[in-house]
Parts: structure tokens; C-alpha cells; sequence
């Protein structure tokens, strides 16, 4: 028997961030929107042992080992259930690595969501989610997808509404940005300055609701921003020429370095794909759509 489970990336349309906690984390109020690009997460009876393996243009870059939320999420879930994790997990990649989307929080629900059907586990959703929390702070929201303001390390999540579909374009670098030191830029970029708690704004929440491009444009924001083009500084490039093809609004996704343009329509948003790759400023350009579905069974 093989389970196979689709899981969306995102895109944080806010992104606050306050100061470095004890722990090291941030407090975010944290915005995220799920959008259409997807990995795909296939599991099987492996007779002996936990195997990783990759496909798709960045499998090179995706760790096979135990480091992969993959992995960790088959370890939990057997964990939780005294079984032994003998599954070979396979990852269709189409999520960029170290983009910034949540494509290694993508695949740790991914498999959560498909050994827990593999393995007849019956976890209840809650469960899932208290996993997801422990493997990650994004991977809550990969499991849920649709659109939901995460607070606390940004694994607290309440489903927002969303009234439309957004157009989207992300434009993918060169390589990759570690999360770890994004968030470090920030401290460093905001030392000795009193950092202000994070706060969802309501205009962008209202702008979701209404499924209005306009006005979501007007409330997109990601704090991280400025640590990402301190550590990348060519995407400030990409974001221009964004801007000039027409995008409403134009952001680094999270922690970067994939760069994210909302569009009015997808006419607009295949214009702005096409500015983008002619200018040689990013690696591809790709124009899908959000809210998509969380993690699915296929
Ligand atoms: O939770 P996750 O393992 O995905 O976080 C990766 C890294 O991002 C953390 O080790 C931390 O450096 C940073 N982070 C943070 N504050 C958050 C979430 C992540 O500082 N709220």
C-alpha cells in the first residue's frame, strides 16, 4: 500500500516580528497564506528501516537523513504510537528549498498527514497538529493551509477568512537563505532598538475577507524584509522589476530569498512572470494562485 498526500507552500502576507525571546524564537503575528505550488509526500512499507529520497529540478539540495522534517514527522508519529518507523518516504519536489515558502514544513505534514493513513494510526487532528508544532513553527499551518494568522512562535493558529483567489508570482534566486540567520540579521539590524510587540493588522485581515487585491496590497508587510536583502541584497533587483511589470504589491516571502508579487488578475500576473525571467534577475518565475487546501490525501 503507498499513501500520497499534496501539500501547499506559502507566502506570509504579514510577517511581524518581535523581539528575540529567552528561547531564541521570535513572537510573530504571522499571516500566512497558502498558495499553489505543492510537494508531493508518497509513503510505503519500506520492510526495514526509515528511507528518504527526493525528486524534482532541487532534489540535490534536500538532506536525506534524519534532519529532514520528513523523517522526524514518521519518527514522531511512531513514537507516539510505539510502532517502528519502517517506511520509505518519497518527496515530489516542486517547492523551492530554502525559498522561504515552507517547503521542508510542507513535507513534515506531508508525511505526518500520509503515515498517519499508512499506519492506520487514527490521530485525532489535534494531535496532528500538537506534532506539527513540535517539528516546526510553520508546519501547523502546512497541514491546515487556506489562510490563518499564527501567533506565539507562529504555530498558534486561527483560521482567517478569505473572500477570492489572490494571483500570485514567485521568483526564485540563485540559492537559498537559512532561516536561523535571517532571524539573527534581524537582531543584529535591530539591536539597541526597543522592538515593538507584534500585531496582526486588521485592514489586512478585512482585505482577505473581502478577497480584495487592492487593498491587500496595501497591508502586505514582512519584517524580516530588511535582514533578507541585508543578506541578499540582489533580490532589492528582482522586487524592482517586479514593481515596474505592474505587481500591486511586492515582498520577500518569509525569510527569503523567494520573492512574492500579487498581481490584479493572471493575465497581469503571467506579464509579470514573463518581465521577471526576461530580466535575468531571478532563477524562474512562477504564477499560481492562493488559498489552496492544506496537506490532502490523494
Ligand atoms: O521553528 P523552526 O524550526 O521552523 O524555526 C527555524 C529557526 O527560525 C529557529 O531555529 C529560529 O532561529 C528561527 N525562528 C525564530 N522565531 C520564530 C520562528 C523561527 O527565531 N518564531
Amino acid at each position: 500500500m503507498t499513501v500520497s498526500v499534496r501539500v501547499p507552500a506559502k507566502v506570509n502576507v504579514q510577517l511581524a516580528v518581535g523581539a528575540a525571546r529567552p528561547d531564541g524564537f521570535h513572537d510573530l503575528a504571522n499571516v500566512f497564506l497558502a498558495v499553489g505550488l505543492y510537494d508531493e509526500v508518497t509513503v510505503s512499507a519500506s520492510g526495514g528501516g526509515l528511507r528518504v529520497t527526493c525528486s524534482g529540478a532541487d532534489a540535490g539540495q534536500v538532506p536525506l537523513d534524519r534532519t529532514n522534517l520528513a523523517a522526524r514527522a514518521a519518527e514522531a508519529l511512531a513514537s507516539r504510537y510505539g510502532l517502528v518507523p519502517d517506511v520509505h518516504i518519497h518527496i515530489a519536489k516542486d517547492i523551492p528549498v530554502a525559498g522561504g515558502m515552507a517547503g521542508g514544513s510542507a513535507d513534515g505534514a506531508g508525511a505526518l498527514v500520509a503515515c498517519d493513513a499508512l499506519w492506520g494510526t487514527g490521530a485525532s487532528r489535534d494531535e496532528l497538529l500538537d506534532i506539527c508544532a513540535e517539528l516546526g513553527s510553520d508546519v501547523p499551518f502546512s497541514l491546515v493551509g487556506g489562510a490563518a494568522l499564527g501567533v506565539g512562535r507562529g504555530e498558534q493558529l486561527r483560521t482567517l477568512e478569505v473572500g477570492g483567489a489572490f494571483h500570485w508570482v514567485f521568483a526564485m534566486a540563485e540559492r537559498g537563505l537559512s532561516t536561523p540567520a535571517v532571524f539573527r540579521e534581524f537582531d543584529r539590524l535591530s539591536a539597541g532598538v526597543r522592538v515593538p510587540e507584534p500585531v496582526a493588522s486588521q485592514e489586512l485581515i478585512e482585505a482577505l475577507a473581502k478577497g480584495d487585491a487592492s487593498a491587500l496590497a496595501g497591508a502586505v508587510s514582512n519584517d524580516l524584509q530588511p535582514a533578507a536583502l541585508s543578506l541578499f541584497p540582489e533580490l532589492a533587483e528582482t522586487l524592482s522589476v517586479g514593481r515596474g511589470a505592474g505587481a500591486l504589491a511586492t515582498l520577500v516571502s518569509g525569510s527569503g530569498p523567494t520573492t512574492a508579487f500579487l498581481a490584479e488578475n493572471a493575465e497581469a500576473a503571467e506579464h509579470v512572470a514573463e518581465v521577471l525571467l526576461a530580466s535575468g534577475s531571478c532563477r524562474a518565475a512562477r504564477v499560481t494562485e492562493g488559498p489552496a487546501s492544506g496537506a490532502t490525501v490523494l
